[in-house]
């Protein structure tokens, strides 16, 4: 099957009542693993591509990455999609590759860095809804800003998603999922103890606005193992948390369907090759430890997909082309 629409999946998962994770992607291992886990647990999968890793794979080769995971995997709906896209032009690029779906996140400033008010980002979001949809494409937006909660108290970055906003743009912009802000942040460290993050807000936004997907961004759970390996060959990363899957779990009954990951792959893959370069110190042949790497991805995805619910799922649906999304946006 080609490349499939995210709002079709991620309309399935509401259905369905589970979690897509969306994993971050920026070379063939994680690819391969990725999708090893999604074809073994026969689980729809959205892979993404940030704009680091479009520079990272000078474009053309995640195109053909992805077109060689839908050869390899004909029965596995796959997206594509555009992690954090900045502007109107960078989705324009992305859907030229052929992405099947886009994130413009309007949260920010085209610098990615310094928030927006709520008419800017309602402006650039509209501006790619009417691009995309007139190609069947589909488009994640975002509102509030991701931070960090620790014991219930909010850093100074975080700017939580108000849900009447939250409603308002939906209705402004046409999106497809919005991504909220809940507590959680990027990167490895997150939380210094067991995070309480905002879960009521995925209600109330459900509440007012039932039947749109929901996203959370930062869901890795940087799990204890995964460091401790790093730690013990050689890396020196600090004590942190993620989040916890019972609260992505919690998220997910409450109205999450799209679940992105991408710093737990960074920490297997990197924790594999340490271990792997330590223990066979005669070995120069890139395939044995780029070889332990995409296990590692597979290993650490497979959980999610099981853990997210997404396990089971591959075959419930007709996929959808964009033609098919072209006129049912219409
Ligand atoms: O949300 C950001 C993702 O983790 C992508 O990170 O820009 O380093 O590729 P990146
Ligand atoms: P993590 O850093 O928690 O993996 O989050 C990734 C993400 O949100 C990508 O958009
Ligand atoms: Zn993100």
């Amino acid at each position: 099957m080609p490349l499939v629409p995210l709002k079709q999946v991620l309309d399935e998962a509401i259905k369905g009542n589970y979690g897509v994770g969306a994993y971050n992607v920026n070379n063939m291992e994680q690819i391969q693993g990725i999708m090893r886990a999604a074809s073994e647990t026969k689980s729809p999968v959205i892979i993404q591509a940030s704009r680091g890793a479009l520079k990272y794979t000078n474009m053309a080769y995640i195109k053909y990455l992805a077109a060689a995971a839908v050869e390899d995997n004909p029965d596995i709906p796959i997206v594509l999609h555009l992690d954090h896209g900045n502007s109107l032009e960078t989705c324009k690029l992305a859907i030229e590759l052929g992405f099947t779906s886009v994130m413009i996140d309007g949260s920010l400033k085209e610098d990615s860095k310094t928030p927006t008010n709520f008419e800017e980002n309602v402006a650039v979001t509209t501006e790619v809804v009417n691009y995309a949809h007139k190609l069947g494409v589909s488009v994640e937006g975002e509102l509030g800003t991701l931070g960090g909660i620790e014991d219930g108290v909010g850093s100074g970055a975080v700017k939580l998603t108000d849900p009447d906003e939250a409603a308002r743009f939906i209705k402004l912009t046409g999106v497809d999922a919005l991504a909220l802000a809940i507590g959680t942040s990027h990167g490895a460290y997150k939380f210094k103890a067991k995070p309480t993050l905002a879960l009521d807000i995925i209600n109330k936004v459900v509440e007012k606005i039932p039947g749109v997907p929901l996203v959370m961004h930062g869901s890795s759970s940087v799990p204890k193992e995964l460091i401790e390996v790093i730690n013990k060959y050689g890396g020196k990363l600090e004590k942190t948390m993620g989040v916890p899957i019972e609260s992505i779990q919690e998220a997910i009954k409450r109205g999450i369907r799209k679940i992105n990951v991408d710093t737990d792959g960074r920490l297997a893959m990197t924790g594999a090759v340490r271990k792997h370069l330590s223990e066979h110190l005669d070995v120069f042949d890139p395939r044995a430890y780029f070889g332990a790497a995409r296990e590692a991805v597979y290993q650490i995805v497979k959980g999610k997909m099981i853990d997210f619910g997404t396990s089971g799922h591959a075959g419930d649906y007709k996929p959808m082309t964009l033609e098919d999304m072209k006129t049912a946006y219409q």
